[in-house]
């Protein structure tokens, strides 16, 4: 018994990484706070004010170089490694209600 839970939370502790790495917003929040309520290095639009769409739009756009103003740079980094579904699933969170 007590030798299953100790598995258990070795494997739980293996997959978490996994599991938090796709939609995960905690590497957003020192750039745009952690609601998305700060302009981010002062350049950016304030993205819990913008509707889900127009996150969804902002994302896919920077990832295929459609979307963004100076420091556009900056986000193609931070989206590369998120999916449709990744970038669906922050907008959902994020955006406007
Ligand atoms: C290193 C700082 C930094 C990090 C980290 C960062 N961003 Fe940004 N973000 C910016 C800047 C700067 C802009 C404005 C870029 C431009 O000129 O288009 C921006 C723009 C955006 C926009 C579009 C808003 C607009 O002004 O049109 C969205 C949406 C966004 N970021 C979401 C995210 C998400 C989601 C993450 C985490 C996966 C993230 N950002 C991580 C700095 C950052």
């Amino acid at each position: 018994m007590m030798k299953n839970i100790v598995k258990m939370l070795a494997v739980s502790a293996l997959l978490s990484p996994a599991i938090y790495a796709g939609a995960n917003t905690a590497a957003c929040a020192g750039c745009h706070g952690a609601n998305f309520e700060k302009s981010a290095l002062g350049k950016s639009k304030i993205v819990k004010d913008l509707t889900k769409d127009e996150i969804v739009k902002a994302l896919k756009g920077y990832k295929d170089g459609s979307y963004g103003g100076a420091m556009k740079g900056i986000m193609k980094g931070q989206v590369a490694k998120l999916s449709d579904a990744d970038i669906e699933e922050i907008a959902t969170k994020v955006g406007k209600k």
